[in-house]
């Protein structure tokens, strides 16, 4: 069924797991996350940044809504990064339940005003928000307090923001960052933060940028003729900790684009005579699949739904 964000994150931060929200750019990479969570129960969100917007447009969000509504679990269509409350307005209009206003680059105040702004609008069309306070970015361990609270999410300031803003769930920087290459060995997450802010605040909290980048995956990629440098993501236990405190929606994007192009390189590596686009997108599901079912079970929302 499709239903809004809030119908899935308010559940999940009450009962301490997460849900991963996954971006979509096509059919195959749709279908590996709705028919995963079908099979294991699990409560799912779909994601499409401006970029997929712009990719595939209203064909794709049809797409996903249409298996949301048939699916069996609660699925929730979800604007990635919307840039401007036009985005967002544009968004809802094309059928999403759930929209990212993103103007966390902006001083606090600004950030405010735009997403008071969108929930607004949004709440009288019963779709939920998500805005995001501090700056997102890997940061070392080692790296000084004072430096880290320049730009991670400061706890006091998020009580404000979600009083100000009435925003349904808050996207907070806690030093992980978007892509493959998120630090080295063990990429930095900031525990603490996350416990404190889950402490002062009852809302479901967003952690983006939460690939796990997997080793297996980074290798098949560089056997199948893939480069890749000295990638990493978060470690599934820094995830399984940072659900306990707050972190109820989990972004992942990079681990499916990996999985996507490891399985098309896979195919043609093995079979030079294939020109079957089933055969090579429905490998590329395939491993996309196996990610999603590993992270479900890595964020506790097996069983959920
Ligand atoms: O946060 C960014 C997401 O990975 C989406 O990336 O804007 O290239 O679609 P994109
Ligand atoms: P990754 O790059 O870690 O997959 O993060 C995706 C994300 O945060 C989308 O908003
Ligand atoms: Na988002
Ligand atoms: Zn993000």
């Amino acid at each position: 069924m499709l239903v809004t964000g809030k119908d899935i994150l308010v559940p999940a931060r009450a009962g301490k797991y997460g849900v991963g929200a996954f971006n979509t750019n096509n059919m195959e990479i749709t279908q590996a996350i709705i028919h995963t969570a079908e099979k294991l129960r699990s409560p799912v969100i779909v994601q499409m940044s401006e970029g997929a917007i712009k990719y595939g447009g209203q064909d794709l969000a049809n797409i996903v809504i249409d298996l949301a509504k048939r699916a069996t679990v609660p699925v929730a269509l979800h604007l990635d990064h919307g840039s401007s409350y036009a985005s967002a307005m544009n968004a809802i209009r094309m059928g999403f339940t759930s929209v990212m206003i993103d103007a966390s680059h902006h001083p606090f105040e600004e950030n405010v005003a735009e997403t008071a702004k969108v929930v607004e609008a949004a709440h009288a069309l019963g779709v939920s928000v998500e805005a995001e306070l501090g700056r997102l970015g890997g940061i070392e361990e080692h790296i000084v307090v004072d430096e880290k609270d320049a730009f991670l999410t400061d706890p006091e300031e998020a009580v404000k923001f979600v009083q100000d803003t009435g925003v349904d769930y808050l996207a907070i920087a806690i030093g992980t960052s978007h892509g493959a290459y998120k630090g080295k060995g063990r990429p930095y997450i900031d525990q603490a933060r996350i416990t404190k802010i889950g402490e002062l605040l009852s809302i479901p909290l967003v952690a983006h940028g939460s690939s796990g980048v997997p080793a297996e995956i980074v290798q098949r990629f560089r056997d199948a003729g893939g480069e890749i440098g000295d990638a990493a993501g978060i470690a599934d236990d820094d995830l399984r900790e940072a659900c306990k405190h707050g972190i109820a929606k989990v972004n992942v994007d990079t681990d499916l684009r990996l999985a996507s192009t490891v399985g098309i390189r896979e195919v043609l590596r093995d079979n030079p005579k294939e020109f079957d686009p089933r055969k090579v997108f429905g490998k590329a599901r395939d491993v996309m699949s196996a990610i999603v079912e590993h992270k479900m079970g890595v964020l506790g929302s097996v069983g959920k739904a």
